[in-house]
């Protein structure tokens, strides 16, 4: 029997079970292939004795509609900059990826299929690089993948982010409130913008274009003139005041990134500053958006996914990531994966067709 490890790793994201549930399913069209799955990203590879389990049908029916992955996940465990602790307790990071391909080769796989958004491909490529047979299945509720048109999770995210906007509109309206919601995204603004777009917000603020606090009181004071007195605003956590800087922390030990998160507080405050006389209130919606079950299009997109890379397997087409282009499922190379960032273009269509809205991006 031939097999095939699948593993998810860095943050949790609506479809994971689903492409995981597609992958078995292909292969078990064919009689020689097994399919066994890692915990907890490459953890399970590094542990002695390994945590490594075999993908049997029992534990794979019906995993499409639930949220989370049964693999496990983490985003500390980097093979290349693996956090190891040192005895006076500081973290330091050591290449671990040849002993990870060895371990790989050592238990008999015939390839992997790695989950993961930029950061996991980029591992997929250095395995790729080291002789590792490998397929890149991408993910995240960012969107910020520049190789491929759409990733699971991104349309559960914005779903999510867009019924509790509709809700925070009814509050705000019997309250004469500024409602600010703050989103996801990291360095891409569009979770922020689908919503504000799919909600109807008067003020979008994203990363990709700094605000200017005068100019979104500005607007406020106008709403509030014309006698509609409420306003409801999506600010992306990555999103800055011109010339401010990211809110952010730093990661749990071991993390290799900054936890974003907060701007919501600061805009509210920039706004008092700035001379709004409305009330305001700040949600941070968090890791709901990520959590539950993922919507149809994401179920569809992820099965479709979990398809593509068994086949890729079947066709010895390694080194490559699947990929959702011009409304077909395709691949990419994992060079051309994890090329690029995907940002919103300020001079883009969706940014004009916003401002068309009459949305204000407070530039
Ligand atoms: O990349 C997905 C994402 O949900 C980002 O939108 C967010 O900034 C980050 O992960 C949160 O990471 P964590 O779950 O580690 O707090």
């Amino acid at each position: 029997m031939k097999k095939v490890l699948v593993l998810t790793g860095g943050g949790d994201c609506p479809g994971l079970n689903a492409v995981i549930r597609g992958i078995c399913k292909r292969a078990r069209r064919e009689k020689d292939w097994e399919v066994y799955g890692s915990i907890e990203s490459f953890n399970g590879v590094f542990k002695e004795p390994q945590e490594i389990i075999k993908l049997t049908r029992a534990r794979t029916a019906g995993i499409h509609i639930k949220g989370g992955t049964i693999l496990k996940t983490t985003n500390k465990s980097n093979p290349i900059k693996f956090p190891v602790t040192q005895p006076d307790g500081t973290v330091k990071f050591e290449d671990r990826s040849d002993e990870l391909v060895e371990k790989i080769k050592k238990s008999g796989f015939d390839a992997v299929i790695n989950i993961g958004g930029d950061g996991s491909q980029r591992i997929s490529k250095v395995l790729a690089d080291k002789g590792i047979s490998v397929i890149g299945v991408p993910k995240t509720i960012d969107n910020d993948l520049s190789a491929t048109d759409m990733t699971f999770g991104f349309q559960t995210a914005v779903q999510i982010a867009t019924d509790s906007f509709d809700k925070l509109v009814t509050t705000a309206e019997s309250h004469h409130r500024v409602m600010i919601m703050e989103v996801m995204g990291r360095d891409a603004g569009w979770i922020a913008l689908h919503t504000a777009i799919a909600g109807g917000a008067e003020v979008c603020l994203i990363p990709e274009i700094p605000y200017h606090p005068e100019k979104i009181v500005k607007r406020i004071n106008l709403r509030y003139k014309k006698g509609k007195g409420f306003v409801n605003i999506v600010i992306a956590e990555g999103a800055k005041p011109h010339g401010g800087a990211l809110v952010s922390r730093e990661g749990e030990k071991g993390s290799e990134h900054k936890r974003l998160g907060g701007v919501a507080y600061q805009l509210s405050a920039l706004l008092k500053e700035a001379g709004c006389l409305a009330e305001i209130r700040e949600t941070v919606l968090g890791h709901v958006q990520r959590g539950g079950s993922p919507t149809t299009y994401d179920r569809v997109l992820a099965s479709l996914f979990g398809v593509k890379a068994f086949e890729l397997v079947l066709e010895k087409k390694f080194g490559r990531m699947v990929s959702f282009r011009n409304n077909s499922i395709t691949s990419v190379t994992l060079d051309e994966a994890v090329r690029e960032y995907h940002t919103i273009n300020p001079k883009g269509d969706l940014v004009k067709a916003a401002k068309g809205l009459g949305i204000s991006f407070g530039a």
